[in-house]
């Protein structure tokens, strides 16, 4: 993965703390009588669109990374390998009519439409860090509810043990340069993708996601490394055995399956134990699992890290 650092993000792109904090004051005020009233029914893909939810508890407490930054700095390979790429590039892809296939082992696959995904869980606010492989973080509002409440409408077989996910790709409008296998491909265990932190995304900063983040609809997983939160996605299939993913598959010894955030398994390339939090000078200790390991580090028990990494 090519490193660059954000130089061209000053301080200023960050949201200030007071900001911060009367946001969110506002958005606990008003989270009561948006809950479940989330009165969505029809997107264009031509301006941001407005996408009101609750607050969630599971977020962070930290100033968000300025909404310039995150919707400019971006890895979306398929539209280039410079960060500002993808906000220049992925404008052309056509983000309705959407639809997702969620199939492989479970007892009702089904095909879901982007209204029916809008409508399937309350949408809320998760305030989640993102740690990047490429040892830069942000602080990003994402908009979703959690990947368990698609899963369980499928219905999960007994055999199910990991899910994988494919993102769309469609070469007349993304890149052909052989970088990855296309289409991008990513996965997780079973008890991963069910952990309530696992968002099925539908939003950033109050709208609908921009192209650039993965409309218009993706997943973050924020205990693992970014490229484990795969953009713009068409296809979700339960599997009993381990999925191939795109850069496991390119580099295996550079990132592995799990990705989790975890500051004593370096990179075999740089250092993992510190990162540059967008908008700071100093960098930072990075988290192990990225400060989420009270919520998640019990589905590792007993693993090897280092091995499993
Ligand atoms: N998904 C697809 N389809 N293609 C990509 O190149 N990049 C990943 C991930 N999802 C990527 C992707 C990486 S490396 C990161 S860090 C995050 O998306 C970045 O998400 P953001 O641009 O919304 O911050």
């Amino acid at each position: 993965m090519l490193i660059r650092r954000p130089a061209d993000i000053t301080p200023s792109d960050i949201t200030s703390p007071e900001h911060f904090r009367q946001r969110r004051q506002l958005l606990r005020m008003s989270g009561a009588a948006l809950a479940g009233s989330v009165g969505i029914t029809s997107l264009t893909a031509s301006a941001a669109q407005a996408l009101p939810a609750r607050l969630s508890p599971l977020s962070t407490d930290e100033s968000l990374t300025g909404r310039k930054a995150v919707l400019g700095y971006n890895n979306f390979y398929e539209f280039g390998t410079d960060k500002e790429d993808p906000a220049r590039n992925a404008g052309v892809m056509q983000t309705r009519p959407w639809e997702v296939r969620v199939e492989g082992l479970v007892a009702r696959p089904k095909t879901f439409g982007l209204e029916d995904l809008l409508k399937l869980a309350p949408l809320e606010e998760r305030i989640y860090r993102l740690r990047c492989v490429e040892a830069w973080s942000m602080v990003v509002p994402w908009i979703g509810y959690s990947l368990s409440a698609l899963l369980k409408q499928v219905e999960p077989l007994g055999s199910a043990r990991y899910v994988a996910f494919a993102s769309h790709y469609d070469p007349e409008i993304m890149t052909r340069r052989p970088i990855l296998d296309w289409p991008y491909q990513e996965g997780l265990r079973l008890d991963e993708a069910m952990h309530p932190l696992t968002l099925l995304t539908l939003g950033v900063y109050g709208e609908v996601l921009p192209n650039q983040n993965g409309a218009p609809v993706r997943i973050v997983v924020p205990w693992k490394y970014g490229y484990k939160s795969a953009k713009s996605i068409v296809r979700i299939r339960l599997t009993e055995s381990q999925p191939a993913t795109a850069w496991n598959t390119a580099a295996p010894e550079e990132y592995g399956f799990y990705s989790n955030v975890n500051p004593e398994v370096d990179h075999p390339r740089w250092s993992q134990a510190k990162e540059r939090r967008i908008g700071d000078f100093l960098k930072r200790p990075t988290q192990m699992f990225n400060g989420y390991a009270e919520q998640v580090a019990g589905l590792y028990q007993g693993m090897d890290l280092a091995r499993f990494h």
